[in-house]
């Protein structure tokens, strides 16, 4: 069997201080017979220095384009803009399967290259479930993030934080009045971040999933003070909302935080906004007379980075010493294939296991 060589890149966006392997998980990589090299990042929430306490060599950042043909090159969001060839296999979120921008062009890079997209959005299990995903700590600091809102308490621009000063922050004021909050995709990872987060701010959440929607209660839904949604949808469904709940008079709900910020796709659970809100201006009001805010950012875990590392790379660390051709890791270079085909861009496969 090949030995297997991890490369953990820096990321690329300044914002970014997760990672997908953290220094507790490289130890035990390392401990398993994983060659696990890191780039030093100064933005990364764990020091540099705890990865070489768990015996990875440090590397400067940027410099896995010069790796060996045969290391793994692992990382969270998108690579920097060159070089024009991706000659390894790249573990990381692509976005390149849904036409997004850039998309073609990062796949040309990849066969330009003879290289490979491990996806992990579609690194997922015999029953096409993700096996690493941020949702609970989307879900948590989306429905913190409405409670402070709607508390008049947040303050921006946002920073990363740790859960310790973020639950402080949202502990009720004594005599502060509870209100009715509303958790949609309660039953999935984000919605259970968010019933967390919710209760942990002294609330007690209505919890919808598809059951409770199949048959949408458009009123029940309007006398809600606060809604986070949080479903995940892959065919069209009945919007939660439309222009015409936003000028209804007696409507209830002011504050609504939209995790999924599926802004415009056709399966949009929310077709009220057409653009996503972030750290600097992280609210907008949809609607005045009565009020409507909304908040719909959509690198909600990039906030508490720690947090949502730690379980990342608690999920991903099993899969990372199972990496080949097979399994999980197959379909996903068969996602990577099919792709490549759709646009018609048929060379370089990378075979090697
Ligand atoms: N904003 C961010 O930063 C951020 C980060 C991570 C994930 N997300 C997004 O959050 C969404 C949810 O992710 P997840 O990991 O929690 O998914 P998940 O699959 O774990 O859960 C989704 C839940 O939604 C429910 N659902 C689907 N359609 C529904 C409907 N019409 N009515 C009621 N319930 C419905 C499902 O039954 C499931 O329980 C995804 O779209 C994901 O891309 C956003």
């Amino acid at each position: 069997m090949t030995e297997l060589h991890l490369w953990l890149r820096h990321e690329t966006r300044t914002t970014e201080r997760r990672t997908p392997i953290v220094p507790s998980d490289a130890r035990r990589l390392v401990r398993d017979g994983v060659t696990l090299t890191v780039e030093d990042s100064p933005q990364r929430v764990f020091p540099t220095g705890a990865y070489e306490e768990a015996g990875c060599r440090v590397v400067e950042a940027g410099s896995w384009v010069d790796a060996p043909a045969d290391a793994v090159i692992v990382g969270l969001k998108e690579l920097p803009d060159g070089p024009e060839q991706l000659r390894h296999r790249h573990v990381f979120f692509g976005h390149a399967y849904k036409a997004q921008p850039g998309a073609e062009a990062l796949l040309r890079r990849f066969v330009a290259g003879g290289g490979a997209l491990f996806d992990l959005e579609y690194l997922v299990d015999d029953n096409g479930r993700r096996l690493a995903a941020f949702g609970y700590w989307a879900g948590y600091v989306g429905a913190a993030l409405a409670v402070l809102h709607h508390r008049g308490r947040l303050s921006a621009p946002l920073r990363p934080t740790s859960k310790e000063e973020l639950d402080a922050e949202l502990q009720p004021a004594p005599g502060e009045a509870e209100f009715a909050s509303l958790v949609i995709g309660a039953l999935g990872r984000s919605g259970r971040g968010a019933r967390v987060a919710l209760a942990e701010a002294g609330l007690d959440p209505t919890c919808w999933d598809l059951t409770e929607t199949r048959d949408l209660d458009r009123q029940a839904l309007l006398d809600h003070e606060l809604m986070v949604n949080t479903v995940l949808t892959t065919g069209p469904s009945t919007p939660f909302l439309t222009d015409k709940d936003l000028d209804d008079p007696g409507r209830r709900l002011r504050t609504v935080c939209d995790v999924t910020c599926d802004v415009g796709s056709p399966y949009n659970v929310l077709p009220v906004y057409d653009t996503v809100t972030d750290w600097t201006d992280p609210v907008r009001r949809l609607h005045e007379e009565p009020a409507l805010d909304l908040i719909a950012i959509d690198n909600l875990p990039s906030l508490l980075p720690k947090e949502a590392s730690t379980d990342f790379s608690a999920a991903l660390t099993p899969q990372l010493l199972e990496f080949g051709v097979a399994g999980a890791w197959g379909r996903d270079l068969d996602r990577y294939h099919e792709a490549c085909r759709e646009l018609d861009l048929t060379q370089g496969e990378f075979r090697d296991a």
